[in-house]
């Protein structure tokens, strides 16, 4: 409980008097340690591929990956987190791709991992980008299989954890999936491999331009609502948290961000555990395009939605904004 004198006692308005005395009541902090650099590679020779929807935030070479984890070294950024666009050629019905050891997924991994070894590098455990239908799983009449998905899903953990990968973060949200890949992990002695689990992820609009990034928008069939959450549910994200905790995820990440940070503040206090939001695409995007029109300062508007990421408890964020927020935190 807080107590306050009343007025003139009490100006709160003293505390905010000078930069100086602000900066010591400063309740929150943010700094490069709770930056995770969202990018999407692809498997072409050019260094970078513009994305429409998301300025800034180009599709990378593998090789260009491999200087972006020696940037990410530099800026001080812990961890990077990779997202592939396959070519249309190689997507099939089953995500063949998703647990091949040579696709770019493994390769650009291993280039990154050779190149700034320092780096944390965290994979997206899902088949959507390597799907002819564009789903995070198998889907047969029109149905997304769970526990044959799960299967799939476990190869492609193990693939990449064996590449080497850090951390593996499964965003498909089929039931049972994380309990799976740590059995598997286990088995196949990638006992340090971490699990960031896209334990609360919402079926969004805010998806949109990552889907264009990594090319599933025009594939996708249908919606995901079987597997994604409700935006109107937030018990139901406390059962799904409490199901990955148990099965064996060290890491949690609630999805989208901004408008989900009361799903962020409940998870922090339930569980305790060390606890991520993705600032989407979609995200990026709004900011990104009311920055272009002259409407908002992107630095500004950078700095103040980090922090209310971490007011509502992050322990870090997923986001395309890392290395200027990384620049800006300097
Ligand atoms: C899918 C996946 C998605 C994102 C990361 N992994 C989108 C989706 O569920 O369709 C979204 C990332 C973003 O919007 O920035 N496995």
């Amino acid at each position: 409980m807080t107590h306050s004198a009343a007025f003139p006692a009490a100006r709160p308005r003293r505390l905010r008097q000078a930069d100086w005395v602000r900066r010591l009541v400063r309740e929150t902090t943010l700094t490069r340690n709770n930056l995770i650099w969202a990018l999407v590679v692809h498997d072409g020779p050019e260094a970078r591929i513009p994305v429409a929807a998301m300025p800034g935030a180009d599709r990378l070479s593998v090789a260009a990956a491999a200087e972006a984890a020696v940037e990410a070294r530099r800026l001080g950024i812990p961890a990077i987190a990779v997202f592939p666009y396959i070519d249309p050629k190689l997507k099939d019905a089953n995500g063949s791709q998703a647990a091949n050891p040579d696709g770019l997924v493994c390769r650009a991994v291993k280039a990154m991992k050779d190149a700034a070894p320092e780096v944390g590098i965290m994979v997206d455990v899902a088949l959507d980008p390597f799907t002819d239908h564009g789903h995070d799983g198998l889907v047969r009449d029109g149905r997304i299989l769970n526990d044959e998905s799960v299967a799939r899903l476990v190869d492609q953990a193990v693939v990449q954890a064996e590449a080497g990968a850090d951390i593996v973060a499964p965003s498909d949200m089929m039931d049972g999936r994380v309990g799976a890949i740590r059995a598997a992990l286990e088995q196949a002695g990638l006992t340090d491999t971490l699990i960031m689990s896209y334990a609360a992820k919402y079926a969004s609009a805010f998806y949109s331009p990552y889907r264009e990034a990594i090319g599933s928008a025009s594939v996708l069939t249908g919606d995901k609502k079987t597997y994604q959450m409700d935006f109107a549910n937030t018990d139901e994200a406390l059962r799904e948290v409490a199901l990955d905790v148990a099965e064996g995820a060290d890491m949690l990440l609630v999805k989208p961000g901004l408008p989900y940070l009361d799903i962020v503040r409940r998870v922090k206090d339930a569980f305790a555990l060390p606890t991520y939001a993705f600032q989407v695409s979609g995200e990026y995007a709004m900011i990104k395009a009311a920055c272009a029109n002259g409407w908002l300062d992107e630095d500004r508007a950078i700095l103040e939605t980090l922090h209310a990421f971490r007011r509502a408890g992050c322990d870090g964020v997923v986001t395309y904004f890392a290395p200027r927020a990384a620049t800006l935190l300097g």
